[in-house]
Formats: structure tokens, C-alpha cells, sequence
């Protein structure tokens, strides 16, 4: 039985071994969802962000308090430099000054960035402790938070150091999703737009139709919304947990867009304004191949998240970009196709004509 008020999304097992849940719920049931999902320590560690912890960090150390819980938060300054090793060795330096042992839980309370480090940290502290995703963007609902990927960056490049590290409970709270900025709604979307097109066309058809709905943020929409976006993630990454083959359509316009984060200077384009203009180069890309991809519909929704004005972004580059950045890690280059829509494949032998092309489309 789960507790009151709250509604299991899934139970996620994948390779024989044990599982986790996501469950959607208020936030106010953290502790007893903790306790219920096995969680006995009597110290806990949260890791947030400014912007978060202002907004609800002293709610859920009170909640988590009352329920007998000893706790301590780290606060990060909000953003992607957060994660970064020099924070790492700030949280280790913190988790020892308060008696950590294996049992004590570490709740990441934020976005990617918290949940990103948070769950390094956890990974790591101790050899892994128990940690818990309470995540409160939109991206952090339906992506970062599932599937295990923990991390921070390095000089030499983003997301090249960390672990893959399974949450003891994923609580999702689609209301504290309405303090989010427009921007990072928008970002959000991209995702969950991604997510419709490369798996599910009755998704897809969903959101069209909800369309308005959806960019309002209407409260009768949103969490069917997350909860589907967040079940496709979930479909994806339990028959391929550690990223061998499947998991790589989730990659569905990240190879344009990192290549457009990188040359627009990070922090001009978001990541999911970048991704968005990445989605619509692959769709253009997928129709010259002949995919059945109405390129008219989907722009009409793209049009929405990505950015109102461009920044300059020659052609070039970006390809050179794309390239350089597969042989870096010894990869030939990738590209995510869809077939059609809820349906994406991986091609390996896209030309640099090609890419040109998609390119020109997706930033005329
Ligand atoms: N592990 C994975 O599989 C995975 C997948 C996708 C992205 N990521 C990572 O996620 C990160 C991006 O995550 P993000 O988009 O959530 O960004 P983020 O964590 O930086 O959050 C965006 C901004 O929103 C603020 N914020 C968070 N919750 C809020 C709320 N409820 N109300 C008001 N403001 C709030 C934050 O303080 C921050 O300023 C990147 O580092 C990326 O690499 C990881
Ligand atoms: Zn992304």
C-alpha cells in the first residue's frame, strides 16, 4: 500500500536486480515515502540549490524533522557550474562533519544540476548511500531524474565524470513545478516533445491537441503530462540501463543541439531551446529520407520552445563540432532519425551534406 494521497507511477527493474519507484505525489509524504521505500537512518542530507531552497527548502526539512529525521542541507549556488569536483569534495568535507554513515539517506532537491550531483555524491560518499530524487524542474521530472545517470563536469568537457547509480525513490510533485520560470518550462518541453517522437504517436497527438494547455501549464494537464513523458523515459532506459544501444534515441536532436550549445557559447542558447532547434534539424533530416514526418506539425509546436531570436551559428562549425566531438570519445557519429513519429532508429552513415542541409533548415 502506498500512503495516502500518493500514486505510484512505476516500479523500475531492469537486469535482475532490485528495483526503484517513481511516485507522484506531495511533496508533504517524502518521509513516510522514505521510511515505506526502506530508508531507516535517523540522519539525512539534503543538497539543493539557492533558488530551491528558498522557495521550499525549510517546508521539507520540517516535514522530514517532524518525521524524526536529523538533518542537514547544503545549499549550491544555482546552475550548471555547480557541478563541478572542487563541490564534490565540499559535500564530502560537509557529509563527514555529520557523521554520515551508509544508512544515511541524501535527498537531491532540485533540478539536472542538484540531481546530477547530488546523486554523484551519494554514489560515492561511503561507496553509495541511500538517495532519493526530489526533482523540481521539468527536465529533472521527466529525464534527469530517471535512469540512473549521476555526474559532474569537467574542463575538458560536459558530463565526463560520474557514475551510473540506481535512486532508492524518485517523488515527483508536479506542483512545484509552478514556481518554474518560462524559460525553463520551455527547456522542459523539448524533452517531453522528444520523448513523444521518437516512442509514442498517441503521446504526440496528446500534446498537440493540449498544446495550449500545455504552454499555460494548466493544472488539469500537467501531471498526465509528466507522468507519460516520464514513462517513456522509463521504457527506454530499463531495457538498456547502462546506454549499449536503445538508450541512444534519447540522443533524438542532442547531436545538433550540443553542437549549438557549444558554438553559441553556453548559457545563450538553453539546452532545451538548443535541443528543440537539433529536433527540428533531425525531422527535416528524417523527411529526405523519406520518413512519413508531417515537418509542418511538429515545426508548428517547435515554434513555440525555441528561442525568438538565433544566435549566430556559422554552418561550419557546427559540423566540425559535431565530428570532432565523436572522435574525442572514439565514436563514429551518431545521428537519431525517426521513421516516423513514435518511432526513431540510429544512423551511423548521415553525410556531412546532409548534415549541412538539416542544419540550414533548422536555423533558417
Ligand atoms: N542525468 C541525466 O540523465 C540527465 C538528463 C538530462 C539532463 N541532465 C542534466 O540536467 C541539468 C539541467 O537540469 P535543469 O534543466 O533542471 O537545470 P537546473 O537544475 O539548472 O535548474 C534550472 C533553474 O531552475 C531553478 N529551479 C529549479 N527548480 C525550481 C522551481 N521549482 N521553481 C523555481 N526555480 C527552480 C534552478 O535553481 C535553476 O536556476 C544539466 O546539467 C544536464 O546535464 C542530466
Ligand atoms: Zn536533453
Amino acid at each position: 500500500m502506498s500512503p495516502e494521497g500518493t500514486h505510484k507511477i512505476v516500479e523500475v527493474t531492469a537486469s535482475g536486480r532490485s528495483g526503484y519507484q517513481i511516485v507522484s505525489g506531495a511533496r508533504t509524504r517524502l518521509p513516510a515515502l522514505m521510511r515505506a521505500a526502506g530508508v531507516d537512518g535517523s540522519a539525512c542530507l539534503i543538497v539543493t540549490d539557492d533558488n530551491v531552497a528558498e522557495l521550499y527548502g525549510s517546508a521539507i526539512e520540517n516535514d522530514l524533522e517532524e518525521a524524526g529525521f536529523d538533518v542537514s542541507t547544503f545549499v549550491v549556488r544555482p546552475g550548471e557550474a555547480s557541478k563541478d569536483l572542487e563541490v564534490v569534495a565540499n559535500l564530502y568535507r560537509w557529509a563527514f562533519a555529520n557523521q554520515v554513515d551508509r544508512a544515511t539517506p541524501v535527498v537531491a532537491l532540485g533540478g539536472g544540476v542538484v540531481g546530477d550531483l547530488g546523486g554523484f555524491f551519494a554514489a560515492t560518499v561511503l561507496r553509495g548511500v541511500p538517495l532519493v530524487h526530489v526533482p523540481t524542474t521539468l527536465v529533472a521530472q521527466v529525464d534527469s531524474s530517471i535512469g540512473g545517470k549521476t555526474g559532474v563536469n569537467h574542463v575538458s568537457g560536459k558530463n565526463l565524470i560520474g557514475s551510473f547509480y540506481r535512486p532508492t525513490l524518485i517523488l515527483t510533485d508536479t506542483e512545484l513545478l509552478s514556481t518554474l520560470p518560462d524559460r525553463e518550462w520551455r527547456n522542459g518541453l523539448s524533452e517531453v516533445l522528444k520523448h513523444a517522437l521518437i516512442r509514442d504517436l498517441a503521446f504526440f497527438d496528446w500534446l498537440r491537441t493540449n498544446w495550449d494547455s500545455v504552454l499555460r501549464r494548466e493544472e488539469h494537464i500537467v501531471p498526465e503530462m509528466v507522468e507519460r513523458a516520464a514513462q517513456i523515459k522509463v521504457d527506454v532506459v530499463i531495457h538498456d540501463e547502462l546506454e549499449g544501444g536503445l538508450r541512444r534515441i534519447l540522443n533524438f536532436g542532442h547531436t545538433f543541439g550540443h553542437a549549438m550549445e557549444r558554438i553559441a557559447g553556453y548559457g545563450s542558447l538553453g539546452h532545451g531551446e538548443a535541443v528543440a532547434l537539433g529536433m527540428r534539424a533531425a525531422a527535416f533530416l528524417s523527411a529526405e529520407r523519406g520518413a512519413d514526418v508531417d515537418i509542418d506539425a511538429l515545426g508548428h509546436l517547435l515554434q513555440d520552445i525555441v528561442p525568438t531570436s538565433i544566435p549566430p551559428m556559422p554552418i561550419d562549425w557546427l559540423l566540425q563540432s559535431m565530428r570532432r566531438d565523436k572522435k574525442r570519445v572514439g565514436e563514429v557519429l551518431h545521428v537519431v532519425l525517426l521513421e516516423e513519429i513514435g518511432s526513431a532508429v540510429v544512423a551511423s552513415d548521415v553525410t556531412d551534406d546532409e548534415l549541412r542541409s538539416a542544419l540550414q533548415h533548422a536555423l533558417a
